[in-house]
């Protein structure tokens, strides 16, 4: 046994963001599928989704988003000892996502690994990292949730392909003293679970050893998202509710005293479903789901920046983040937005200078309708 090591506080230091400059609508889908813009608005909340570009990978994404995070944070590649990534769509099957990056962005004295807990992958890497950072085996992390949906889309299965879309986005985590955070800012409690019992309700059947990919495999279109939607739905109103429910226990808090719940976005019908039945106020709730779609392991992450670019966030309000996902997994966060004296600049005081030019890119982006790629 070695000395024993106080635990630390871990605070968000800094987000980013970065979405593919292809914005793909929703009557797109018309030319090529039995399907409308009013159909999926109505059941789904989505109005339109970003693809990649066919060249560009998660660890491409996972870069930019990454770089505008640490230079948010005023630190440089070399100021982080840890990364990790989430997604279920990394560039390769091994060496991880996270490798790959940390070769993009340069660093050398990091360690680096993903974490796939599909929809929950995020708050799952957040427990991960949080962890890691409290108990001293890193200072500073890196944590970026990133997903290149369409390439493993059917774009032939109109009950699934149109809920999803790509993105990254990072967040810049650092362990501090208890003793310099006066405020107590920073992550609390989380609430995780999973049931292996409902894997096949949602997966991707082939491409693992169990079935590695051969002609008949691509033929019958083994590659991409299996989903049984109903079933997938039912589970996640249910598990939810519960995350929320858990995580607010566990952290000793009352849901009056949360400022923002930000739930994983994959569809609007069941964000709601949750706010109505534990009656909370829908001004509380953040939801972007009708620019993204569903963008799996990146939905929480990338809500999170965008209410700091619009300065909606600020120091000493509460936050639950709460998801479910393929796996089944679900879990939830409760944290304390903030940052301690002494580590500027803190997230709030970034308003709106430094909005991605991608996306202003985007908004400018001709609606014509293209070929889907991959
Ligand atoms: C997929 C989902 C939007 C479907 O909505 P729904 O209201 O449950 O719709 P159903 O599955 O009952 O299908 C109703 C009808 O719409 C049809 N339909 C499905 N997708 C459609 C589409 N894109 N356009 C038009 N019709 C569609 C179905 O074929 C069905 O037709 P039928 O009645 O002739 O058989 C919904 O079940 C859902 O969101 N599930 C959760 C998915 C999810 O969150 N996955 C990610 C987990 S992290």
């Amino acid at each position: 046994m070695g000395p024993q090591r106080q635990m630390m506080d871990v605070v968000v230091r800094s987000t980013g963001r970065y979405v593919p400059e292809r914005v793909f609508l929703n009557h797109e889908f018309e030319s090529f599928l039995d399907t409308s813009d009013q159909w999926i608005t109505e059941r789904t909340g989505i109005k339109e989704r970003h693809l990649a570009a066919p060249g560009e990978s998660v660890s491409d994404m996972s870069l930019h988003a990454a770089r505008q995070a640490l230079e948010r944070a005023g630190l440089g590649p070399e100021d982080i000892d840890l990364i990790v990534v989430a997604t279920v769509t990394g560039d390769t099957v091994f060496p991880s996502t996270a490798n790959w990056l940390q070769g993009k962005l340069g660093n050398t004295r990091g360690w680096s690994f993903d974490i796939n807990a599909a929809c929950s992958g995020f708050i799952y890497s957040l427990s991960t990292v949080t962890a890691l950072l409290r108990s001293g085996q890193a200072r500073r992390a890196l944590l970026v949730g990133a997903e290149k949906m369409s390439a493993i889309l059917d774009f032939t299965d109109r009950a699934s392909c149109v809920l999803f879309g790509d993105a990254a986005a990072a967040l810049v985590l650092e362990a501090v003293e208890p003793e310099q955070n006066g405020e107590g800012y920073g992550i609390g409690e989380f609430y995780l679970g999973s049931d292996g019992s409902l894997a096949e309700i949602l997966y991707q059947p082939c491409g693992g050893s169990s079935s590695p990919p051969t002609f008949s495999s691509v033929q019958r279109h083994g590659h991409y998202v299996k989903m049984q939607g109903q079933d997938v739905y039912k589970n996640a109103v249910r598990r939810m509710d519960e995350v929320v429910d858990g995580v607010l226990k566990k952290q000793g808090v009352a849901p009056e005293s949360v400022d923002w719940f930000i739930a994983h976005q994959a569809n609007v019908r069941i964000i709601d479903s949750v706010r109505e039945r534990m009656k909370l106020p829908a001004e509380r709730f953040y939801v972007n789901i009708q620019r993204y779609g569903n963008t799996t392991s990146a939905t929480i992450p990338l809500c999170l920046d965008e209410l700091v670019c619009d300065g909606r966030l600020s120091a000493g309000q509460n936050l639950v983040l709460f998801t479910f996902g393929a796996g089944l997994t679900w879990g939830s966060a409760f944290l304390k937005w903030g940052v301690p004296a002494g580590l500027a600049p803190a997230p709030g005081d970034i308003a709106k200078r430094d909005i991605s030019d991608n996306e202003e890119a985007a908004a400018g982006a001709p609606a014509a309708p293209v070929e889907v790629q991959r």
